[in-house]
């Protein structure tokens, strides 16, 4: 099962992906995280990547597909996986559809994760982000144990530096104008399944096991 998730920033598509990697026993590949990994142990690609990122900018597109494109070769992924925050533009779908192609393989759900403007810049503004393992946390609807201590690792919890309000403007905006036009080219391709993501974290899980199968 190859799954794609769509949906603009903060729309909850890595809380999403993550049940779905959980319950079907699949890969969660995030570029978003690959990048956060890269920057953390500052590798080349970290340092390259982090200054678009913190501008809210795209990382350009040879920066981002090869990674992705070796990621699900590899022997893990032979069940399928679910890609979050890949593809984000049209080159980066036709990329991947030209690398499935020549595998003989193709995406078989593109989830469209649903959620106004208004409510992302306040959902933004309430993550934490665990600086040891990456887990994502609210501080409204999905709160810690133990405030600013990450439940899974005891590690601390931080606002990500492309949280802050002007920075997710900008990202709404990068959304809007390069990434939105994937609903499209998905829905042409007969694999768009939208789901309304502002509702309960749990209740756009159930609309999602709906759409993907028990
Ligand atoms: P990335 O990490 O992918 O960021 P994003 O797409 O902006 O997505 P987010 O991680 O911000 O949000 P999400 O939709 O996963 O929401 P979450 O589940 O955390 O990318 C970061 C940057 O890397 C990009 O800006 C870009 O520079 C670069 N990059 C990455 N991939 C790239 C690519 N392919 N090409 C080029 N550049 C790339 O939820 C958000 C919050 O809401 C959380 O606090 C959560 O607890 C809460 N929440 C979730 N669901 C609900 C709900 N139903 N109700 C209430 N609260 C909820
Ligand atoms: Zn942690």
């Amino acid at each position: 099962m190859k799954i794609i998730m769509l949906g603009a920033p903060g729309a909850g598509k890595g809380t999403q992906a993550k049940k779905i990697a959980e319950k079907y026993g699949i890969p969660h590949i995030s570029t978003g995280d690959i990048f956060r990994a890269n920057i953390k142990n500052g590798t080349e690609l970290g340092k390259k990547a982090k200054t678009y990122m913190d501008q809210g900018l795209l990382v350009p597109d040879e920066l981002v597909v090869d990674l992705v494109v070796d990621r699900v070769q590899q022997s893990d992924c032979q069940k399928g996986y679910v890609l979050d925050g890949f593809p984000r533009t049209i080159p980066q779908a036709e990329s991947l559809d030209a690398a499935l192609e020549k595998l003989g393989e193709k995406v078989d759900f593109a989830i469209n994760v649903e959620v106004p403007d208004e409510n992302i810049i306040s959902r933004m503004g309430g993550r934490r982000a665990c600086v040891g393992c990456g887990a994502t946390y609210h501080v409204e609807y999905n709160a810690p144990q133990k405030e600013n201590v990450c439940d899974a690792c005891g590690e601390g919890l931080i606002l990500r530096d492309d949280d802050k309000p002007e920075t997710v403007k900008k990202r709404l905006d990068v959304y809007h104008e390069q990434t939105q036009p994937l609903i499209e080219y998905y829905g042409r391709a007969g694999v768009l399944k939208e789901v309304d993501g502002t509702v309960a974290m749990e209740d756009v899980f159930q609309a999602i096991v709906q759409i993907l199968g028990a």
